[in-house]
This record gives structure tokens, sequence and C-alpha cells, in this order.
């Protein structure tokens, strides 16, 4: 597949189209022969290519943003549905990276208005990128701090949060470890440092019925569900598997009666 991948960024023909296309020109090899050589030494294809895929979406991606990944596409297909029948939902992504999750569901759900909240200078600039012309309101922000976004508390339809969850010192991929920014992968000693004040964010976001759906490591299935149902804000929390079926990410609905 990334050999597929490169050959097609390298000869700028589509992948279902090499077997068809005239032999590559010397200097077409040339390229190759470096983007392989770097693929090798463990560079993700995406940063080669510079382009991600995700749902409907060709995102923008390099160095200092992190690449998103399919699973998480789950969580917007899930996210999604709990909107379905809102005429014009206010929908929130928090920790929005390259905007994977917020134009997604800006494309899909296009009588939405969408907030992308991220705290990177380097990640801010994919975001903005991908972000131009999709409607998506970009906010610089920390999502842990309860006045980001505050303008908007008790008005949010939907929460969808992908934060950095991997606990500090969890061996990783060299395609993560030195490529991934550290502050997009790691989470604390526990992987939930980001993941308690976001609880909290998104119960003072969320309107009566509105939804949350957090991402998290597959070593949390247990304690993301248990940090929503101790915050007291939450009802009908769910735990939700991956296509490999690995504890994903954990969803609750914003109760009616309770002041976080
Ligand atoms: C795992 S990445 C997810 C990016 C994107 N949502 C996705 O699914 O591909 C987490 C992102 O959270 C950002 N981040 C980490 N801590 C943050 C904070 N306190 N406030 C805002 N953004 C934060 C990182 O810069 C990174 O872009």
């Amino acid at each position: 597949m990334d050999a597929e991948l490169l050959a097609e960024h390298a000869f700028g023909v589509p992948r279902s189209r090499l077997r068809l296309a005239a032999d590559p020109s010397p200097e077409q090899l040339e390229v190759l022969r470096r983007l392989v050589a770097r693929r090798s030494a463990r560079v993700p294809v995406q940063h080669l290519t510079g382009r991600a895929p995700f749902r409907y979406l060709d995102l923008a991606v390099g160095p200092g943003v992190f690449i998103p990944r399919p699973e998480t596409e789950l969580l917007v297909d899930w996210g999604l549905s709990t909107v379905a029948g809102v005429p014009a939902p206010v929908v929130v992504d928090l920790a929005s990276g390259s905007g994977a999750i917020a134009v997604a569901v800006a494309t899909e759900c296009p009588q939405a208005t969408v907030y992308a909240v991220e705290r990177s200078p380097r990640a801010l600039t994919w975001l903005r990128r991908n972000a131009a012309g999709t409607g998506v309101r970009v906010v610089e922000g920390d999502v842990t701090a309860p006045a980001t976004l505050s303008e908007v508390d008790g008005l949010v339809d939907l929460v969808l949060c992908n934060p950095p969850y991997v606990p500090d010192g969890t061996p990783v991929e060299p395609e993560v470890g030195e490529h991934d920014p550290a502050e997009a992968v790691f989470g604390g000693p526990d992987g939930l440092e980001v993941i308690r004040p976001v609880i909290a964010r998104a119960a003072a976001l969320l309107r009566p019925g509105g939804a949350v759906g957090i991402e998290h490591d597959d070593s949390h299935g247990a304690a993301v569900p248990d940090l929503l149902r101790a915050d007291g804000g939450f009802a009908a929390v769910e735990e939700h598997r991956d296509l490999a079926g690995r504890p994903r990410f954990a969803t609750a609905r914003r109760l009616a009666d309770c002041n976080p």
C-alpha cells in the first residue's frame, strides 16, 4: 500500500492506474527511490505525500501535526448519528489537530456550526489550511481551560474529542515517536491528564441532552466511562470498540438537571 501511494505521488498517476501507465521517466524513478529511502527510515507515508485520507476528505498534513487515524472515523460516525435529527446543530471538536473531525462534520453535516479548538501553533497552521472554505470556526486555546469557548456553554449539541491519551513512557513506533508531536500523543503518567478536564468542559458546553464522545487508549475502556459517570453530569454512558475489537471511545448524554 505504501509503495503504491509513493509511486502515485512520484509519478502523478492515480494508484488505480499505475499498472496501465507508461513507464516512468528516470527522473520520476529517482524521486520514487528517494521517497522509498525515507519511508524505510520510518518517515510516515503521509508526511512524504503531504496528504492523509479521512472519511471523504484528503487532508493536508506534515511535520507539526498529528496524522489522523482511521479509527477516529468511527467517532465521527457516532457523532453524526447523534445530531442527525437536529436542524442546526452546534458541534465542538476539542483538540482538533489537522481538523479531521471538525472538517468531516462540517462537510457531512453542512447545516452544523462547527468549532475546532487547538493549542499548538504548528498544528493550527495545518488546521486553518484544512478548514479554509469549510465554515469551521477555528479557536486557538487550551481545551482544559474553563474560559475556552465559554461563550457557547450550555448551547452545544455535540462535543467530540480525540485528545492525547497514550500514557507517558509507553513505547511507540518510530513513525509516532519521531513524527507525531509528543503533545498530540502523550496524555500524562496515566494518559488521562487531558481527558479529565475535557469531561468537565464537555459538561459545561453541552445543552441538556447533548452528547459527548471521547476517544481513548485501548487500556482505558473502563477508566473513561468511569470518569464520565463520576462527573455526575452525564447519563447513558457507553463504551465503543474499534474494528479490531479494542476499546476505543466512550460516549454519554448530558443530564438535564445538573450544575457541574
Ligand atoms: C491525538 S491529536 C488529535 C488530532 C485530531 N483531533 C485527530 O483526531 O486527528 C491531539 C491534539 O490535541 C492537541 N492538544 C493537546 N493538548 C491540548 C490542550 N490542552 N488544548 C488544546 N489542544 C491540545 C495536540 O496539539 C493535538 O493536535
